[in-house]
């Protein structure tokens, strides 16, 4: 019964998680081009971080039955452990960097590239994995990562030769762009094997993981948007419906990535957010006058072929499976 529940859950975070990431790409691109008061990416990130915890909290509430016993289990696993919330440091601060580096990717780039580009924190995730935690990858492993990176290339350069047709965007640049994704990949790759090794290695609870990371993020956040920002703009200029709607995406996605590691794990993810590339490529071509040259759907196809690859299982061995798991 607990192990269908369980599946229930793996299966539904999954989709959930497609959808979400799709979404996600979209509505960034969408909000950073209006031509509207511009928002600050750095709030949003902080404003998601606040949704976060206020929900983490909630759930650890209901998980120990009372506010009261909630709110002291809080107490002796965040202040009474400082050592081991001193931990969630390294990925509450790598977290809050790489969310405000998308805001900063998906000004500059389009929402079909930048979802592309990010995919190589397959290719990040695996690296840490392997460098490490002394992970072993299988060769057509390896091949499939040289495939995502000739993808990823293919993508960047029919990018480039592109024309940029909105006329409602900031300048952009190309550069930019890219260099915030490829950072942001990095950090994901660490900060996302670092989390799982946190969350698995020990019986204190996912919300209650994430209340310590979000808890660490807000003074993170805080700092981040005083220093994108000068003292004189207002915390919440620009936030409109659409911009609350981007921020509660992100904050849920952030659960969802939460729920994700627990009950499955990165190859299924990886299957999830190549999904959302295929759906977000789609819908960028009716939105964004995104234009699909035949050289960025061959990229696009490698990248996802190479997700597939990736993440294939002969069916005696379980040693690949467990090589992925952190
Ligand atoms: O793209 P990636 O899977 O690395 O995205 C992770 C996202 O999920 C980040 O935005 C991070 O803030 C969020 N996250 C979270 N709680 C976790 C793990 C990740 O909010 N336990």
């Amino acid at each position: 019964m607990l192990k269908t529940n369980n599946n229930s859950i793996k299966y539904l975070s999954l989709v959930v998680l497609t959808v979400q990431n799709a979404a996600l790409g979209l509505s960034m691109r969408y909000a950073r081009t209006r031509s509207i008061e511009m928002f600050s990416a750095a709030a949003a990130v902080l404003m998601a971080e606040v949704i976060k915890l206020i929900v983490c909290v909630v759930l650890v509430i209901l998980e120990s039955g009372s506010t009261r016993k909630g709110l002291q289990s809080i107490k002796a696993t965040v202040v009474d452990q400082p050592y081991d919330t001193l931990k969630i440091c390294v990925p509450s601060l790598l977290y809050i960097a790489q969310n405000n580096l998308l805001y900063i990717s998906a000004s500059n780039l389009d929402a079909a590239t930048y979802q592309v580009t990010y995919q190589l924190k397959i290719l990040t995730t695996a690296f840490f994995a392997v460098f490490v935690l002394g992970r072993v990858l299988k060769k057509w492993q390896w091949f499939a990562l040289g495939l995502l990176a000739l993808g990823v290339a293919l993508v960047q350069l029919s990018s480039n030769s592109t024309p940029t047709v909105s006329t409602n965007m900031q300048e952009q640049s190309k550069v930019i762009g890219f260099s915030a994704a490829l950072t942001a990949c990095f950090i994901s790759g660490f900060a996302g094997i670092y989390f799982e090794k946190m969350l698995k290695g020990s019986d204190i609870s996912v919300w209650m993981r994430n209340v310590q990371l979000s808890l660490l993020s807000l003074p993170f956040g805080a700092i981040t948007y005083m220093l994108s920002s000068g003292s004189s703009s207002r915390l919440l200029a620009g936030f409109d419906a659409f911009v609350w709607y981007l921020v509660v995406l992100q904050a849920g996605g952030g659960l969802i990535v939460a729920v994700v590691v627990k009950y499955a794990d990165n190859i299924l993810k990886g299957f999830a957010t190549s999904l959302a590339i295929v759906i977000s490529c789609v819908a960028s071509m009716y939105i964004f006058d995104f234009i699909l040259t035949a050289q960025f759907s061959l990229g696009t196809c490698l990248v996802i072929s190479s997700i597939f690859l990736y993440g294939y299982e002969p069916k005696k061995s379980e040693n690949i499976h467990s090589s992925l798991k952190v």
